[in-house]
């Protein structure tokens, strides 16, 4: 892959989603945000790829697919008005759907347009499949690592705003109950991940992304996660609760011994 090719992809990104930011109403928001996120993503992954120490090809490919991993989400939010899988259709088949469609990635090699849509598929499944291996598999996992992160900045900002702009696309059109759906938390202190089909409110949503520690692929990912100090943040949009002080320390110690063991 070439450095013009990252340029060409680049402009027709902009290109592809410029109609869909030309819009007026609710949805405008939620498309500037997808613009953004797609755009902190590619930064986020050359971040990880540099602590990674990826040579240049492999720094193309990682920028391409968090360029496009979520190319499908604004077509998702014009069709069905929403962010949640459950209720529309599976964004990552939409994004990679888009990509044979538009034809976009024609100028890359077979082996490079392979690993592009591969980790492009699975950058939202809640496991990797069994026989992913090799590049497929790495890149796979460091969109999953980039995305998460960024995502959960979105989520801290928007709930510290939420007051000023509520926003039920963010919300996943879940109630605010002010508390987590019976049989979640204690799946987290299992050390589980939480899968989005069975999440019903607004705090769910949180716990699921406080559950994300136990999902990371790197240790550079749960050290950003740590640094940016996003338990802490997270937590305080949860009720303040014994369940939920339970939740903070499981997941207290669960990074500390991660990150002692690893560094
Ligand atoms: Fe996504």
């Amino acid at each position: 892959m070439k450095k013009e090719d990252i340029i060409f992809f680049h402009s027709w990104f902009d290109n592809y989603v410029k109609p869909f930011c030309s819009i007026e109403g609710d949805m405008l928001m939620n498309m500037l945000q997808k613009r953004s996120h797609t755009k902190r993503v590619c930064d986020m992954v050359a971040e990880l790829g540099s602590l990674l120490k990826l040579d240049e090809q492999k720094m193309f490919i990682a920028e391409t697919i968090a360029l496009f991993h979520d190319v499908g989400r604004f077509e998702q939010l014009r069709r069905y008005k929403t962010y949640n899988d459950t209720d529309s259709e599976n964004h990552a088949l939409l994004s990679v759907k888009v990509l044979e469609r538009e034809g976009v990635l024609e100028c890359l090699s077979s082996e490079e347009r392979r690993l592009v849509t591969a980790a492009v598929r699975q950058h939202n499944a809640y496991t990797l499949p069994e026989d992913m291996s090799g590049d497929a598999l790495f890149f796979s996992r460091l969109i999953r690592d980039a995305d998460k992160l960024d995502i959960v900045w979105v989520e801290i900002d928007y709930f510290t705003n939420r007051d000023m702009e509520p926003n039920s696309a963010m919300e996943w059109g879940f109630p605010d109950t002010g508390s987590c759906t019976p049989g979640l938390i204690s799946d987290i202190l299992a050390n589980r991940c939480l899968r989005k089909e069975r999440l019903k409110t607004q705090d769910d949503i949180k716990l699921m992304m406080l559950g994300w520690v136990f999902d990371f692929n790197f240790t550079a990912s749960l050290k950003i996660f740590s640094d940016q100090k996003y338990l802490e943040r997270l937590i305080t949009f949860l009720p303040d609760n014994g369940e939920i002080s339970k939740v903070r320390s499981h997941i207290e110690s669960f990074v500390a011994d991660t990150l002692s063991q690893k560094l």
